[in-house]
């Protein structure tokens, strides 16, 4: 038997290489599922969409914590990019996957 799949809006990264951690992004994605779990917007929930993984290094060492996101639209695959990611920051992140909304602009690079 296959295990069970849940789809899902978007899947958020947040990087747990060590100059990341240093800057609190594994206090950072713990409070982040904290967050997805009591409001329900973990895939895994009722009504839930958001997928959440720590990676290794993203890249972007001198300015973590380090989020990225990715998701599918318009037929295409949106990449969202975020440096000194905070919990408020991850958290509208989050939100805008559920919702299917725009990605928040701010603390946002590369594409
Ligand atoms: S350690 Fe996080 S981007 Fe490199």
């Amino acid at each position: 038997m296959p295990p069970k799949f849940f789809p899902t809006r978007g899947h958020l990264l947040v990087c747990q290489g060590q100059n990341c951690q240093a800057r609190g992004s594994a206090l950072l994605y713990k409070a982040l599922w904290n967050h997805l779990e009591r409001t329900s917007l973990a895939y895994y929930k009722k009504g839930g969409s958001v997928r959440l993984t720590e990676s290794g290094c993203l890249g972007a060492c001198s300015y973590g914590p380090a989020l990225c996101v990715y998701r599918h639209k318009g037929g295409g695959l949106e990449e969202g990019w975020y440096a000194a990611a905070d919990f408020p920051l991850a958290a509208r992140v989050a939100q805008a996957v559920h919702e299917e909304a725009e990605l928040p602009e701010d603390r946002k690079y590369g594409l």
